[in-house]
Parts: structure tokens; C-alpha cells; sequence
């Protein structure tokens, strides 16, 4: 970074020298020459902009949760090269002379690589406590910031109401939570709780419903209205660490019912990329209707999924053919994670039939439990006949 700095400043000092000296060849040396003093103003006003700027995009390593990062600074050096913590330069997590290196748990400088001018720091896995902006030092030089950050991580959780909702943190320090009700227009939501030296603070609206365990956040007591979009941020940086989206639904509820008609193709939407198993279940008895992983999918008799499908991210479920002991609440799952669910409903059939005084009149009840008769007279000529199952599925 300083390095760069550096040789753009003396680019810009050169230019105006250019300039000055293209002036001069142009016109008369003594009308063209520009005062000392004016050169002195544009290089300390260049001075000034050219302060390194700590959050620069060009010092900054991005890495996902636990992956191994490396932190580079090239320099020869000829004595004591170290990083340090940028907002404590007492902490030293690696360092290295001519004779050896030596490093905290976790950090790694190369003796090989720091005779080669290469002064590199691994860091082996990057968890939450590492992130922070680091400092590469030669000979009590700063050479080099650079700024760890980890990827945020991105759940989609189903919760029904009445469940609690856990949040993981991931650190105890300086971490905030903000949530963004998927009704409001608001971009940024509102910050509900944080977390400074393991102790919690949340809003009057959450605090008798928040606990705290380590890392862990619950809400307790979820309602519909507390779906929506929850980031545990920094409250530092206002780098978000993970971002929950969580939807909470009554099983079944109206927004999710597939309506169709007796004996016609049923298509159950979900979409996901699911690298390991993904099936369908049915919530009465959590029997699995179909399944794919990576190599094949499999499933019930006039049930389908897709294994092309599969390997795009969609885990759509087609019913062959809906008759009435089909209907049920399904719910598609990955890797163990419910991803949706979907009430599959069948349309009411109104036939009307004529019989004659003294003629039978049967009834096609299509199920042989939980089903009730509503009998409703029209007019004076004929009956209808409304049949609903009991359990109104
Ligand atoms: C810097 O780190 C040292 C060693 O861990 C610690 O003793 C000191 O209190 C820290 N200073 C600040 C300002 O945090
Ligand atoms: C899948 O295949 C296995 C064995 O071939 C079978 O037992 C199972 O019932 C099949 N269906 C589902 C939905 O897993």
C-alpha cells in the first residue's frame, strides 16, 4: 500500500515537471516558470490525498469461513520482519529473523520464503477471531496493511410459530443483529440486539424473549411476524458475518396449497442447490415419497423428481396423477435443512344427477375415513350434494 502511494506520488511530481517544462519550451522561460511555491502547494496538497486509506479494496483478503488465507508483502529484508495486529502493534503473530521464524497458533511465516524476499503470512484457517487488519513490518517499517475478511455465511431457515429461532454469532465481541421484516421497504433494517464482552443488550421489544449461550442467539417464542431477514453484523466494521433468512409458516398455510384437478399432474416447486440429499417427505408420517443425491434419484410409485433437474438446484416433485390419497402436506428437504413445504389440495367435483321418486342414489365418497355428507337442498326439483372431509384437506 505505501509502496504504491509512493510511486504514484513521484509519477504525479514528474508530470508536473512535464508540464512545466513543455510550458517552457512553448513561450518565454521567465512568463512560464512556475513559482517555487506553487509546486510546493501541489505537491503537499498531493501529499495529503495520497494518506493511505485503510479500507482500500486493494488490501483486503477475502476468504470463505475456515479456509486457509494468505496475506502477502513482498520485501527483502535484511533484519527483523514481522506481522503485527494493525489496532495493537504489541501483538506480534509471526515474525522472522535470518536464523529462524516463529509464529503464533494458527500463523506462519516461511523462513525459505522470507530469504527469498517473500514475506507472506499464512493464515492455516480463518475463523471469526482472525479476521482484523494486519500489519507486515520490516526493520520497524510498515510495508504492508492488509485487511482479513471472511465471506458471510447465508442460512434459509423454515421455522413454525411457537418454535425458537437460533441465531450463531460466531463471535462474542463487538457483534450486532440486525432484522428486516420482509414487509418493510426499509434496506437496512433495524439493529435488535448486540453483543459486547459476552453480554447481550437487546431492544425492549426483544429482551425478555433473548438468550445468550456462548455464540448462540435464540429468539424465543417465533411468529409469523418475525419472519424475514436477520444479519449478524460486526458493529465495528458493519461487516456482516452470517445473514438468515428465515420464514415462519403455519404447516400447510394458504400461500403454499397446490390446487388441482382429480387425476392431473401435480408440480411441487422447490429450489435449491442441494450437494448431498435431497428429498420429499410427507408431513403425517414423514415417509420419503422421492429422493436424489449426486448419482441417481429414486422414488414412490406416481412420484417423479428429476435428476437433471437435481443437478441445477431444482428439486421440483411431479404427482403423476393426484387422487385423493395424495393429498397431504409435503415438505422438501435438504440435507436435513426443510427448504419448503406445500399442502396439496384436490378440486371439489359437483356432479348433479337425476333420479326418480323411489331410485337409489349412491355417492362416490373416493376415501374411506374421515369424510363427512353435507346435504343441501336447491330448489323443489332436485338436491346438491357438497362432500368435505372432515379434516377439510
Ligand atoms: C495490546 O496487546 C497487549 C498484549 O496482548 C495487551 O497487553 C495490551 O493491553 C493491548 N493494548 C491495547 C491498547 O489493547
Ligand atoms: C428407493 O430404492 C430403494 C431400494 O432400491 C427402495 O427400498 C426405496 O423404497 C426406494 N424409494 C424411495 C422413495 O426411496
Amino acid at each position: 500500500m505505501l509502496k504504491i502511494t509512493e510511486r504514484r506520488r513521484s509519477t504525479r511530481v514528474s508530470n508536473l515537471h512535464t508540464l512545466c517544462c513543455w510550458c517552457c519550451c512553448v513561450s518565454d522561460m521567465e512568463s512560464c516558470r512556475v513559482p517555487h511555491h506553487v509546486l510546493l502547494s501541489f505537491t503537499l496538497i498531493f501529499i495529503f490525498i495520497s494518506i493511505p486509506v485503510p479500507a482500500s479494496a486493494e488490501d483486503t483478503v477475502q476468504v470463505k469461513f475456515n479456509q486457509r488465507a494468505v496475506l502477502p508483502c513482498k520485501r527483502r529484508c535484511s533484519g527483523e520482519a514481522k506481522w503485527t495486529l494493525f489496532s495493537n502493534r504489541s501483538v506480534v503473530v509471526a515474525q522472522c529473523d535470518q536464523t529462524s521464524c516463529r509464529s503464533s497458533d494458527g500463523y506462519k511465516m516461511s523462513h525459505d520464503q522470507y530469504l527469498k524476499g517473500d514475506l507472506s503470512l499464512t493464515i492455516t484457517a480463518a475463523d471469526y477471531s482472525k479476521r482484523n487488519r494486519y500489519t507486515c513490518v520490516c526493520d520497524g517499517d510498515d510495508i504492508e496493511h492488509v485487511l482479513l475478511s471472511i465471506n458471510p455465511m447465508k442460512s434459509s431457515l423454515h421455522i413454525y410459530p411457537g418454535e425458537d429461532l437460533q441465531l450463531e454469532l460466531h463471535v462474542s465481541e463487538r457483534v450486532e443483529v440486525t432484522y428486516r421484516s420482509k414487509y418493510s421497504g426499509d434496506l437496512y433494517g433495524e439493529q435488535i440486539c448486540s453483543v459486547e464482552r459476552r453480554s447481550l443488550t437487546c431492544t425492549d421489544k426483544y429482551t425478555w424473549r433473548t438468550s445468550l449461550t456462548n455464540t448462540l442467539l435464540t429468539l424465543r417464542g417465533i411468529k409469523v411476524s418475525d419472519g424475514g431477514v436477520y444479519s449478524v453484523q460486526d458493529s465495528v466494521n458493519k461487516e456482516d458475518l452470517h445473514i438468515y433468512s428465515v420464514s415462519v409458516r403455519v404447516p400447510g398455510s394458504a400461500d403454499n396449497t397446490v390446487l388441482v384437478k382429480l387425476n392431473q399432474p401435480a408440480v411441487l416447486p422447490c429450489v435449491r442447490r442441494c450437494s448431498g440429499e435431497a428429498k420429499w417427505s410427507l408431513f403425517s408420517n414423514k415417509d420419503v415419497v422421492a429422493r436424489c443425491d449426486q448419482t441417481s434419484c429414486n422414488s414412490s410409485d406416481g412420484y417423479k423428481m428429476s435428476h437433471d433437474q437435481y443437478l441445477k438446484g431444482d428439486l421440483t416433485l411431479t404427482i403423476t396423477a393426484a387422487d385423493y390419497s395424495k393429498r397431504n402436506i409435503y415438505m422438501c428437504v435438504c440435507d436435513g435443512d426443510d427448504i419448503d413445504d406445500f399442502r396439496l389440495r384436490i378440486k371439489i367435483i359437483t356432479s348433479s344427477l337425476e333420479i326418480k321418486t323411489g331410485e337409489d342414489l349412491q355417492l362416490e365418497l373416493h376415501v374411506s375415513d374421515r369424510v363427512e355428507r353435507k346435504l343441501h337442498i336447491t330448489d323443489g326439483h332436485g338436491a346438491e350434494y357438497n362432500l368435505i372431509s372432515d379434516a377439510d384437506l
